[in-house]
């Protein structure tokens, strides 16, 4: 049966492209290929980080696991059932099983709605909770994230952001769901808040088992809270697997600029960090070979012309440089 799937969620050979306008009526239709060829497995109640520079396809790829984006090519499962395959109603079922929370919780709660009403919504609307109900529920989840029941008839603007970033993982894990992604949630925070946050994520995360799929730039989070992780360039995965073994062998050119970045910052590190030249190429046309070979210390005359896949060089730990395996 299903709980005895460990993979949660899979993508295989993911390829998602959103049109672009064309620049005369007969030209030919281009594409902006925002994830290609993602291959991702996310095992059940693990948190799966995922990291990448600006625009590198990570919200489009965690909006495909979602069913909110269709993909262009290849598939997503969730519990082992393709999302895009099933009838509306059992996808709408099954969506009640996944949550996202965004970067900004200020624009994501309705202003007009007191905490009360954000939270019991999802109720209100999966039906069959009396008032009281959803009353009690909504008061002991709010003391989960360490609210309280004084606040239950506030509105979001009486908050900060932190605190609004609590009622949002509140509303998000009122159905229980198990798989949760958290699309950079605290970088429009304080710094100071952070902690409190991430903590909050991991104390639910142990209490209700979830899974999540877990977006950010910083990669010293990544580094304290992701069991495995996945690194893309250009709407493609270069490289992926268990983070302990990344971080203490990073092999893809590119992932190692990242990490040097981070640990070049601690003192103690003798590591020197490496800086990327050239620019990053556009994912309209993007080149035929290695995606980041313009950018590549490391690269060679055919790394323009041929591409690499994802090789697994020691267990759950896959690169996709032919240089490194
Ligand atoms: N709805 C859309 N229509 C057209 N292009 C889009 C759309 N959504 C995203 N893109 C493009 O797809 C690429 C990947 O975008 P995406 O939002 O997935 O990046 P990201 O890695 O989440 O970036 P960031 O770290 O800035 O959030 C970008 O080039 C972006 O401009
Ligand atoms: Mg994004």
């Amino acid at each position: 049966m299903s709980h005895k799937n460990k993979i949660l969620v899979e993508s295989s050979g993911l390829c998602v492209n959103f049109p672009v306008k064309k620049d005369a009526l007969f030209s030919k239709p281009k594409y902006l290929q925002a994830a290609t060829d993602v291959s991702i497995q996310i095992h059940r109640g693990e948190t799966f980080g995922l990291v990448g520079e600006s625009g590198c396809g990570k919200s489009t790829f965690a909006n495909a696991t979602l069913g909110l984006l269709k993909p262009s090519a290849g598939k997503v499962l969730f519990d082992g059932q393709d999302i895009n395959e099933l009838p509306t109603q059992q996808f709408r079922e099954m969506r009640k099983r996944m949550q996202k929370i965004f970067q900004d919780p200020g624009s994501s709660l309705n202003p007009r709605f007191t905490v009360f009403e954000l939270i019991a919504e999802p109720l209100v609307i999966r039906g069959g909770y009396t008032l009281s109900q959803q009353k009690e529920m909504v008061v002991r989840m709010l003391e989960s994230v360490g609210l309280s029941e004084a606040d239950l008839y506030r509105y979001p603007s009486d908050f900060s952001g932190g605190q609004q970033q609590r009622i949002a993982i509140a509303r998000a894990l009122i159905l229980r769901p198990e798989y949760l992604v958290c699309d950079e949630p605290v970088s429009a925070l304080d710094v100071s808040v952070h902690a409190q946050i991430l903590n909050l994520l991991m104390d639910m995360q142990k209490k209700m088992g979830i899974t999540y799929l877990f977006i950010s730039h910083n990669l010293a989070v990544v580094k304290k809270i992701c069991d495995r992780m996945a690194i893309m360039y250009l709407g493609k995965v270069v490289e992926y697997g268990d983070s302990e073994k990344i971080f203490a062998n990073p092999l893809h050119p590119y992932t190692k600029a990242l990490i040097s970045a981070v640990l070049s910052i601690d003192v103690n590190s003798d590591q020197k960090r490496i800086t990327l030249k050239g620019d990053v190429s556009s994912p309209i046309n993007p080149p035929v070979g290695c995606r980041f070979c313009k950018r590549c210390p490391a690269a060679r005359a055919d790394c323009e012309t041929e591409e690499c896949k994802l090789t697994e060089v020691e267990p759950d730990h896959f690169v996709a440089c032919r240089f490194c395996c």
